[in-house]
């Protein structure tokens, strides 16, 4: 092997343990709370209800995720999701960057490669999208190289996202590595959550006994960590703990992500001769696409019903309603192997939040006529968003049932019906 390419391997290597344990550390700290946990969509939300006006929520998650990822990548939040929704620039180069990425995947190479020297179509938005987004990322790295050499003491309290991680390294990365791997990050975590959650949205306005079992669950929790005063319920967003008990928003979730895969396919290139587990040979150069959305679709995987939406499946019903684990090679909307989503269980963490919130304070309907549609794209974007009317979320009648439930259920032990009765 030569030297270059070991040492290609090894920074790859490096990298990627880095974002491992940027991630598991995230998850673990508090540090990942103000910027996930803090939710500035829901003033939007509430000035929509109050002013009776549908909003686009495709658009609201698409900006909270895209703020949340940078604040986690470099430290800086864009906030897009502030009063009035500023357009900004870096995310709409961004945006625009990746729509012309696809027409490379659409179109024949020869095609596209002409199109870039005419300067015809995309291909002339793709050359200047990229630059503003190197410019911005550039400017970002300069500074904040800049601020880490000038404050070497200040290590870690000031600056902890991940760009500053690699910087602080011992190994030194060229300001072109650190850039890459800042689009990695910002690419892997923005849109991906934000569609999956559009999805569950317009999943559970079609299913409201979904939507109903989700509330009771996220209230039942709230009852025992909050008490019964429903103010407290939405005075904080739910921590870390209590978002972890909530296993059939989990389920709901899982159950979007299998029938609307945020990457509806995924590809891969072979660097030399492989051979398929069926036995396909594979030649070194060639490239493979496998279609995520089918997986998820599949009735010799998920039985008859598998195009219902059915948390359910989800859930053990023989093991006192744990959450199943389906085996990532069966659910792939992570991937699976060694190249698995890292990112999987923090945005689980972010999904739970911000549907927990939402739900708590808001009912939302789709605007009638409002057509929900997927847009042909790397990413499963609604064609044309998800429009909807904001309402109350009147939580008193299921506060007053579960209470119900739970003096019976705590009778029935004080009266000795309950011994031996597993919770
Ligand atoms: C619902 C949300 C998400 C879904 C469905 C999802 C899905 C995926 C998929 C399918 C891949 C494999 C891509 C490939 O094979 O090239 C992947 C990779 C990755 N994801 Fe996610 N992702 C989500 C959220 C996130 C978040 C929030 C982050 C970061 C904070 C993240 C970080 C990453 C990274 C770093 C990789 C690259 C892993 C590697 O190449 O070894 N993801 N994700």
């Amino acid at each position: 092997m030569e030297i270059s390419t070991a040492l290609m391997i090894l920074s790859a290597i490096t990298a990627y343990f880095l974002w491992l344990t940027f991630i598991s550390r995230c998850l673990k700290g508090p540090r990942v709370w103000p910027l996930v946990g803090s939710l500035p969509v829901l003033p939007i939300l509430e000035t929509a209800r109050l002013d009776s006006e549908p909003i686009d929520l495709q658009d609201l998650l698409l900006r909270l995720t895209f703020d949340n990822i940078c604040g986690l990548t470099f430290g800086k939040d864009p906030r897009t999701c502030a009063p009035g929704l500023p357009v900004n620039t870096f995310s709409v180069a961004f945006d625009r960057a990746t729509e012309a990425s696809l027409q490379r995947f659409i179109l024949p190479e020869i095609l596209w490669k002409f199109k870039r020297l005419a300067g015809l179509g995309l291909e002339v938005s793709l050359t200047r999208s990229l630059v503003q987004v190197d410019n911005y990322l550039s400017e970002i790295i300069k500074t904040r190289k800049q601020d880490l050499t000038s404050k070497p003491n200040n290590d870690g309290a000031q600056h902890d996202d991940l760009l500053s991680r690699f910087i602080k390294k011992k190994e030194t990365y060229s300001d072109e590595v650190l850039q890459r791997v800042a689009l990695n990050f910002v690419l892997a975590g923005r849109d991906t959550s934000s569609v999956a959650l559009s999805w569950f949205f317009w999943l559970i306005t079609q299913n409201p006994t979904v939507e109903d079992k989700i509330l009771r669950e996220i209230c039942a929790v709230l009852i025992e960590t909050r008490g019964d005063d429903v103010a407290l319920w939405i005075d904080e967003p739910l921590a870390c703990e209590e978002l972890d008990r909530l296993v059939y928003l989990k389920a709901a979730l899982s159950e979007t992500l299998r029938l609307y895969p945020s990457v509806p396919e995924d590809s891969k290139r072979a660097v030399k001769d492989d051979v398929l587990p069926d036995g396909t040979f594979v030649p070194a150069g060639s490239s493979v696409t496998y279609s995520i959305y089918s997986a998820g679709r599949m009735r010799s995987t998920w039985g008859d019903d598998c195009l219902e939406f059915k948390p359910e499946r989800w859930i053990s019903r023989s093991d006192g309603g744990r959450f199943i684990n389906h085996d990532p090679f069966k659910f792939v909307a992570f991937n699976a192997g060694p190249r698995i989503c890292l990112g999987k269980d923090l945005a689980y963490l972010q999904m739970k939040s911000i549907a927990a919130a939402v739900l708590l304070r808001h009912r939302l309907t789709v605007v009638t006529g409002h057509k929900v549609e997927q847009k042909m794209s790397l990413t499963l974007f609604m064609k044309y968003g998800l429009l909807v009317n904001v309402r109350n979320r009147d939580l008193t009648a299921i506060a007053a049932d579960l209470r119900e439930k739970t003096d019976c259920e705590s009778n029935a032990v004080n009266d000795g019906v309950g011994n031996g009765v597993r919770r």
